[in-house]
């Protein structure tokens, strides 16, 4: 892998997670950088850490393009031309065509907030607590076919609390998203990502740190 992985980003809202890849990638040593960042709404309020920082943005609108097809392909161009490397999709609300997960297999992944295979879609939280599950967490993945699927590179566990609501949960999931993304990224761009079928291996990972129960009053 090149010394500086060359980063697009792609919002849709917030873009809390893209701060937290800024942030990472502007350390001197990072050996990646954001390169471009591709909002599907011009009024993304995670666009004006793009502008703090400089990045070069695009808006491209499912509804300015004549169909998916043609504003997938207008995303791929502008990537192409800024040479990217890996596409970082952060909060990113529309679905990938087949064609588009082909193009750049293996070198697209995603963020969600739950542990995956566990509550892919939307409303993790809410379903999370309603199903009683004691933790749940984030999760970095390479993208394939099917939405919230594909190789897991990193997850990261959260305690369901009692009396937790979506937000509060929300609010500790997001924490811990903020850490793996830039991991997971700097892992890919260290060359530490191993393929074995469809399960990654990250050679040098440190060992499971224990085991942890919840709630920790059973003890
Ligand atoms: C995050 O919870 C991410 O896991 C999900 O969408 C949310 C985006 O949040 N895919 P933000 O825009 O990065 O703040």
């Amino acid at each position: 892998m090149s010394a500086e992985l060359r980063l697009a980003v792609l919002i849709s809202g917030q873009g809390s997670n893209l701060r937290a890849l800024i942030d990472a990638t502007a350390a001197d040593d990072f050996p990646a950088k954001i390169v471009m960042v591709i909002s599907n709404k011009d009024d993304a309020p995670g666009l004006k850490h793009a502008e703090a920082a400089d990045i070069s943005t695009l808006i491209i609108s499912r509804n300015t393009c004549s169909n998916h097809a043609d504003f997938e392909a207008e995303m791929t161009k502008a990537m192409e031309h800024h040479n990217v490397h890996l596409v970082c999709l952060a909060g990113f609300m529309t679905l990938l065509s087949n064609h588009f997960v082909t193009h750049w297999y293996n070198r697209i992944i995603n963020i969600h907030p739950s542990l995956l295979p566990a509550f892919k879609g939307l409303d993790v939280h809410e379903r999370a607590i309603n199903a009683g599950v004691k933790f749940t967490g984030c999760t970095v993945h390479y993208v394939r076919f099917k939405m919230d699927t594909g190789p897991i590179i990193i997850q990261a566990i959260t305690p369901v609390i009692t009396g937790d609501k979506a937000d509060s949960l929300a609010t500790r999931v997001l924490k811990q998203e903020h850490i793996i993304y830039p991991l997971a990224v700097k892992w890919i761009a260290e060359g530490r990502i191993l393929m074995d079928g469809e399960r990654v291996i990250v050679s040098g990972a440190e060992p499971p740190m224990g085991v942890l129960i919840n709630p920790e009053q059973c003890l």
